[in-house]
């Protein structure tokens, strides 16, 4: 029997430059004596995520969850939203706080990115705009829900809090649809403590966010719209800013993981995994999703998941239960049956991937997995025999 981790093994740990960099960092903060309020580090990283995303139409929030909120009020979205229920809550927590009805539609079975051809079907004349997710850093189908979205005319706005780093035919995922928030918070493969990110490609808006993320001023005395405070501060910006440098390398150590993950598990009855993605897609390796199919594996997804943590592994159930499925969202109705997104949220299992896990570990995770799932054949085959 293989022994359990000693310290815990989370699915996530945050990246931290060396403290020392950090510090040195510090002392500018120190120096400037500025704190918030669209300080000169806050700048210095807004151009060099422009640069990185080759936009000048970038705004930074203190976090994904309002600049996505934000963006929608932005735009002025109104009416129904085509949407999925097979994503972190904050997505369709943004539509509510819009006074935006949700329409929920199923997803594709290889990368659970929202169905095309069931968003068509969904369009109502109160449609305004389709909100997809790059689901664990996978790209959508993104030509043809712009095809969608320019046919119907209707705005395409992208949560890519996933996806970070990720690009595809060589251009960055912020290049497709009329707008696209990313995630910087902690548990994400890049991040900056708490913090959000919106590109656009109409360049008007920028002054818009600008005024609706910092209370509606324009200038001093002068208050334009009723916006909120949702500025990004310094300390997040330094960090940010900081551990851009290192992203290439976080990317790397994640797809060594994935790898590893890929070999062992591939052919492990009752496992699948998500197909490579097409040769055009530079993936970031954000996520290591494994689906567990409970007749072939021999033991229910759930299961697994309490094994595993009497190993002190610490996976977790991303997303389940679907949104829909929440006692707040249970009075929308949903005419989509969802078939495939309620299969995958009862089998999905994400397993620990972050920059530090150890290349070892990642096989004894595997081993653990293997052996759990033998030991359950076993004890089946054991009991058949005895019926027999
Ligand atoms: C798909 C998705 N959308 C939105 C958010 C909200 O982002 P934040 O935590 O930065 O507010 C998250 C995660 O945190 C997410 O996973």
């Amino acid at each position: 029997m293989i022994k359990a981790f000693e310290k815990p093994i989370y699915v996530t740990r945050p990246f931290l430059p060396p403290l020392e960099e950090f510090c040195n960092g510090l002392k500018e903060i120190w120096d400037n004596h500025w704190l918030t309020n669209n300080g000169p580090i806050l700048q210095r990283f807004c151009r060099q995520l422009s640069n990185y995303f080759e936009t000048d139409n970038v705004c930074l929030f203190n976090n994904g969850t309002l600049a996505l909120q934000i963006g929608l009020e932005g735009m002025g979205i109104a009416g129904e939203v085509i949407t999925t229920p097979f994503t972190f809550v904050a997505t369709t927590h943004s539509l509510f706080w819009n006074k935006i009805r949700p329409v929920f539609v199923d997803i594709e079975p290889d990368y659970y990115t929202l169905d095309p051809e069931k968003v068509e079907a969904a369009i109502t004349p109160w449609t305004t705009a389709i909100l997809p997710v790059h689901v664990f850093g996978h790209p959508c189908n993104v030509n043809v829900l712009a095809d969608i979205a320019r046919r119907h005319n209707l705005k395409l706005i992208y949560d890519a809090a996933h996806a970070f780093g990720v690009r595809v035919g060589n251009r960055s995922l912020a290049h497709f649809g009329d707008m696209s928030m990313f995630s910087f918070h902690a548990t994400k493969l890049y991040h900056s403590l708490e913090g959000g990110m919106l590109t656009f490609q109409d360049s008007g808006l920028k002054s818009i966010l600008d005024y609706l993320k910092n209370f509606g001023f324009k200038n001093e005395v002068e208050v334009v719209m009723p916006g909120t405070n949702a500025k990004m501060n310094e300390m997040q910006a330094l960090m940010g800013s900081m551990i851009l440098g290192y992203l290439d390398g976080l990317i790397e150590k994640r797809r060594k993981i994935t790898e590893i993950y890929r070999e062992r598990l591939n052919d492990i009855s009752g496992i699948k995994l998500p197909p490579r993605l097409p040769a055009d897609v530079k993936y970031n390796h954000a996520y290591m999703t494994i689906e567990i199919h409970e007749k072939e594996f021999g033991m229910s997804r759930d299961i697994l998941y309490e094994e595993l943590r009497k190993y002190n592994i610490h996976t977790r159930r991303y997303f389940y239960p679907l949104i829909c499925d929440f006692p707040c969202y249970r009075s929308i109705s949903v005419k989509d049956p969802l078939t495939v997104a309620r299969l995958v949220a009862s089998t999905i299992l994400n397993l620990p991937i972050y920059y530090d896990l150890q290349l070892e570990d990642v096989h004894r995770i595997c081993n653990i997995i293997i052996e759990l799932s033998s030991k359950e054949s076993n004890r089946q085959n054991t009991k058949l025999k005895a019926k027999v």
